[in-house]
C-alpha cells in the first residue's frame, strides 16, 4: 500500500478514519448473518464518536472490521476503511498489522479474557515496547510503569509486577488502556470499556478516556450501549439498528431531539425524573432482529409505534435530520427537551429533567407502550402483532397524540429533504 503519511500531514478537522458502507457477514448454519449492512461514519483527530445501540446491533463487529479482526468463516464484503487516507480493506496483511498498535488501537470490554493469566501485567506491556519499539528489557520495564502511571494505577513501580488476578476490575481496564497506548495510537476503539465495572468505576474510566485522549489528541471512537456514557463523553453520536446507523450527529444535537423513532424510543428508555409516572422506564417493545432474518422494510418496523405500511416494504433514507450544522429540522419540536448532560448513567440515580413531556404522551403515541398497555400484556408480543390489532390501543388515546404520531411518521418520510446520513 502507498506510505501512511505521519499525522502531521493531516489536518485537525480532517478525519483520521474514515468508514465506508461496510458490509460484514457471517454464514451460519441459520443462514447468513448479516451483522453490518452499509455503516459509514468519519472520526477526527482529538474527537469522541460513541457507537449507540441494543446489544446485538453489530457495534463490535463494526469495530473487529475496523481493527481487521474478523474471523473466517465471517466476512467483509463491502466498505472501505480509511486510516489517514489509506483504505485498509485493500492493504496487504503486514501493512494491516501495522497499523493496528501504533494507528488504531482497541480496548476490549473484558479485559480479564484479553490479559494473559500466567504473566505480570508489567511483562505484558513491556512486550509490547520489546516486540514493536526493538527496546531492552530494562527500558521496557522503565516504560511500562510510565504508562501504569499514566493511566493513574496507585503505586505503579510495584504493582508493575503483579499479575491480572491480582488486579480489581477497574484496575484490570486500566492495564488494558496502558496497553492500547502504548504505541501512542492516533485512534483508540474502546468496545463497551466500562460495561462489567460498577458505577464508580466505569465514571472513573470514562473520565481517565477523556484526560487521555484530550492529552494525546486521539480519536476515540467510543461503543456503547450506555445512552449515560454517550451523553457524559461523546462530541457525537452515531445511533446504530440491526447493523445499520439509523441517526447520526453531534450528542447535544440527538440527545435533546431525537430525529429517529429508535432513538426517541432509546432516550424514553432511561429513568426521566425522581417522582410520578415520569420516573417510569418506558422500555422500546419488543426485541432487536436476529441479523440473520432482518424484517423487510425498515428493519424496525416491527418495533415502530409510527409505522405505516410503507415502512414494511420500503426503508427511507438514513438522516442527519438537522443534526449537522446549517441543517434546520422541522422535527422534535413535539418531544421532550433533553440535555445530553441530564441522562444518568445507568445504576446511577435519575436525574429530574425538565420540562416533562409536553405532549403527556412520550414515546408510545400509537398506544403500545406501558402508558396504554394492561398490566399483563407482553411488548413483545404486541411487536409481532399486525399494526390494525396494535391500533386499538392507540385508538383509546387523544387526537394530540394521533397527530404526534402522524408527524413522526411523515417525518421520517420526510428525512431525505435535510440531508443524508453518513451509515
Ligand atoms: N463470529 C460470529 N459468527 C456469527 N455471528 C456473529 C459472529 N459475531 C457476531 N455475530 C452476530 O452479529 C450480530 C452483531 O453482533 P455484535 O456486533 O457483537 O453486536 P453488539 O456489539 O452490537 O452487541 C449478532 O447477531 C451476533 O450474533
Ligand atoms: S416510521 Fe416507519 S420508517 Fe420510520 S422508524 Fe418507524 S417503521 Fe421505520
Ligand atoms: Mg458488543
Amino acid at each position: 500500500m502507498p506510505s501512511i503519511p505521519a499525522s502531521a500531514d493531516v489536518t485537525a478537522a480532517a478525519p483520521v478514519l474514515s468508514v465506508r458502507d461496510l458490509v460484514v457477514e457471517f454464514p451460519t448454519t441459520d443462514g447468513v448473518v448479516s451483522a453490518v449492512n452499509g455503516v459509514g461514519f468519519d472520526l477526527a483527530a482529538g474527537e469522541t464518536l460513541a457507537i449507540l445501540g441494543e446489544s446485538g446491533s453489530g457495534k463490535s463487529v463494526t469495530a473487529q472490521a475496523v481493527m481487521g479482526l474478523i474471523e473466517r468463516p465471517g466476512r467483509v464484503v463491502g466498505g472501505s476503511v480509511a486510516f489517514e487516507g489509506v483504505d485498509l480493506l485493500a492493504a496487504s496483511s503486514e501493512d494491516r498489522r501495522r497499523v493496528r498498535g501504533s494507528g488504531l488501537a482497541m480496548v476490549f470490554q473484558d479485559p480479564l479474557s484479553a490479559l494473559n493469566p500466567v504473566w505480570s501485567v508489567g511483562f505484558q506491556i513491556a512486550e509490547m515496547f520489546r516486540v514493536h519499539r526493538g527496546l531492552s528489557r530494562r527500558e521496557a520495564r522503565r516504560r511500562a510503569v510510565e504508562l501504569l502511571e499514566r493511566v493513574r494505577i496507585p503505586g505503579a513501580a510495584q504493582r508493575v509486577g503483579e499479575y491480572p488476578h491480582q488486579f480489581s476490575g477497574g484496575m484490570r481496564q486500566r492495564v488494558m488502556i496502558a496497553m492500547a497506548l502504548a504505541l501512542d495510537p492516533t485512534v483508540l476503539i474502546a468496545d463497551e470499556p466500562t460495561t462489567a465495572l460498577d458505577v464508580t468505576v466505569q465514571a472513573q474510566i470514562l473520565e481517565l478516556l477523556d484526560d487521555l485522549r484530550a492529552e494525546t489528541g486521539m480519536g476515540l471512537l467510543l461503543i456503547t450501549h450506555d445512552l449515560g456514557v454517550v451523553a457524559e463523553t461523546a462530541d457525537r453520536v452515531a445511533v446504530m439498528y440491526a447493523g445499520r446507523i439509523v441517526e447520526t450527529g453531534p450528542t447535544d444535537a440527538v440527545l435533546s431531539a431525537p430525529a429517529h423513532p429508535y432513538t426517541e424510543g432509546l432516550l424514553a428508555s432511561v429513568p426521566r425524573g425522581q417522582s410520578g409516572r415520569e420516573e417510569r422506564l418506558r422500555p422500546i417493545a419488543g426485541a432487536p432482529p436476529s441479523l440473520a432474518r432482518i424484517p423487510p422494510g425498515c428493519p424496525f418496523h416491527p418495533r415502530c409505534p409510527y409505522v405505516i405500511e410503507r415502512c414494511r416494504s420500503e426503508r427511507p433514507p438514513l438522516a442527519l435530520l438537522g443534526h449537522e450544522p446549517g441543517a434546520v429540522s422541522d422535527l422534535g419540536t413535539d418531544r421532550p427537551a433533553f440535555s445530553a448532560r441530564s441522562v444518568p448513567r445507568s445504576g446511577e440515580p435519575p436525574i429530574d429533567r425538565s420540562p416533562p413531556d409536553p405532549a403527556g404522551v412520550g414515546w408510545e403515541p400509537a398506544g403500545i407502550g406501558p402508558e396504554s398497555a394492561s398490566a399483563d400484556r407482553n411488548p413483545a408480543e404486541d411487536a409481532q402483532k399486525p399494526a390494525g390489532d396494535r391500533q386499538g390501543a392507540g385508538d383509546r388515546q387523544g387526537a394530540g397524540d394521533r397527530q404526534a404520531a402522524g408527524d413522526r411518521q411523515a417525518a421520517c418520510w420526510r428525512s431525505g429533504e435535510v440531508g443524508r446520513g453518513d451509515g
